[in-house]
């Protein structure tokens, strides 16, 4: 068992924060919205992230997670602190450290032992020499400290699983002290453990999360040229995942990527790039791409309908993914709010993002389910490929239409299928 604090009760530090507990350690959380801590302490859980409420709950109730709004409560409990605060994106895409920083300083400032301080927050390379300068600097008694770098790689909607069962942990250090203390936290994961030095352990996640998108942007660019040839961008995919060089995954075309981590991380990185002297000319390509799904999936409605204004359009999906409640940067604002700028009315439902959805979208109506939301529309916009629209039954969705014509942005149904069923319809690079 490993006393652990963690500084940030965002996705990252929650999730991490109710996973640590579950394997047996001691987790404070701390963070400094008090309301939020009190909401936490209370049983609430202010995000939607399947399997975290039981998990929080349960640690709570055993007395192995507990939260507070003191900084040096946190730090008094620890051997190892975690650093889990957001890095947001500046205008210029280069990345915002001033939570960072003010949290190492207030660490600092409440040591009064040796302490491990662990970067968990996606932060630019050369982070945790800066990071070390600051407890050095703010070291009111002078307590002797490491720095390490341990990214995160989970993703929302599946947090808890790839919490409990990474792929790999990247232990960033800059000498042998921390590590075997920092494996004690790990051990229980049963994950391959890679010990680098801390500029590399940064790297690694910008690097992956980078070309993540960048399978997703080829995809979508495969898509294009699907389209333009009548070759189907599934079947290719396919049959380039199976080569294990390449593997399947994060190869579906469709409205491009969003949320909180890849446009921010991605402009982070080619930010980081440049102050190197690296023009990173790929991952600018990269983003191009994904900018321009949005837009080609537009034209598609448009050539379809011709004018939309005055149409009423349902949209089915609204998070940026699945199994989330996250609306941040989330691919259907780029298609609504055009569209509305265009003078349509929007019907939307999403089984968990419309509470959220309504401060990004104050404009739209909001419906209790799928059907309520294809009720008498021009016309049927697919966003976010929640499984439950899988099973939809398209014989009543047709019939409850105004017209049967659906744009579908995340090929969640079978082209040859909708045309049988009579629909008009659309996808991404299918026929
Ligand atoms: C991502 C990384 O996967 C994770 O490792 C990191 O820690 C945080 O950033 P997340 O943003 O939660 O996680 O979502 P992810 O599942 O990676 O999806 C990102 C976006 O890419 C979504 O908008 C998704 O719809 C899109 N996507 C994903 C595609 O368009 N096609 C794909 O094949 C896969």
């Amino acid at each position: 068992m490993v006393k652990i604090t963690i500084v940030g009760t965002g996705y990252v530090g929650l999730v991490t924060g109710a996973c640590f507990a579950e394997v047996g350690h001691q987790v404070v959380c701390v963070d400094n919205d008090l309301k939020k801590v009190a909401f936490l302490q209370g049983g609430g859980i202010p995000i939607y992230e399947p399997g975290l409420e039981e998990l929080v709950k349960k640690n709570v109730a055993s007395g192995k997670l507990r939260f507070t709004g003191q900084i040096a409560d946190g730090v008094a409990h620890a051997e190892v602190i975690f650093i889990a605060v957001p890095t947001p994106p500046k205008p210029d895409g280069s990345v915002d450290m001033t939570f960072v920083e003010r949290v190492a300083r207030e660490v600092a400032g409440a040591m009064t032992e040796y302490k491990i301080i662990v970067d968990k927050s996606t932060v630019p390379v050369k982070t945790g020499e800066k990071v070390a300068q600051t407890i050095k600097r703010y070291n009111k008694q002078k307590v002797e400290f490491d720095v390490v770098s341990n990214p995160e790689f989970l993703r929302e909607g599946c947090a808890v699983g790839d919490l409990l069962h990474p792929d790999r942990v990247v232990i960033g250090v800059a000498g042998d002290r921390p590590v075997e203390k920092m494996k004690a936290v790990y051990t229980p994961f049963q994950a391959p453990i890679i010990v680098t030095d801390i500029n590399s352990a940064e790297l690694i996640k910008h690097a992956c999360n980078s070309f993540l998108a960048l399978k997703i942007s080829y995809a979508n660019a495969l898509s294009v040229i699907c389209e333009a040839s009548g070759a189907n961008i599934t079947d290719v995919v396919t049959g380039m995942g199976l080569d294990k060089r390449i593997g399947r995954a994060f190869l579906n075309a469709g409205l491009g990527y969003g949320g909180s981590c890849f446009p921010k991380d991605i402009s982070a990185f080619v930010h980081i790039a440049q102050e190197l002297g690296y023009d990173f000319r790929l991952l600018q390509e990269v983003q191009n791409i994904n900018a321009e799904q949005a837009a080609r999936f537009l034209k598609k409605i448009h050539e379809t309908l011709w004018i939309v204004k005055d149409k009423t359009i349902g949209v089915l999906g609204l998070a940026f993914k699945p199994d989330t409640d996250d609306m941040r940067l989330a691919p259907s604002l780029d298609i609504i709010r055009p569209l509305l700028k265009e003078g349509a009315k929007i019907k939307a439902y999403d089984p968990q993002g419309m509470e959220k959805a309504k401060e990004f979208l104050p404009d739209i109506e909001y419906c209790r389910d799928a059907y309520a939301a294809v009720e008498g529309v021009d016309a049927l916009v697919i966003c976010t490929e929640w499984k439950e629209f899988q099973s939809l039954d398209l014989a009543k969705l047709k019939s409850l239409m105004g017209h049967p014509t659906v744009f579908d942005g995340r090929n969640i149904f079978d082209p040859k299928r909708m045309a049988e069923l009579g629909f008009t319809y659309a996808s991404i690079g299918r026929r």
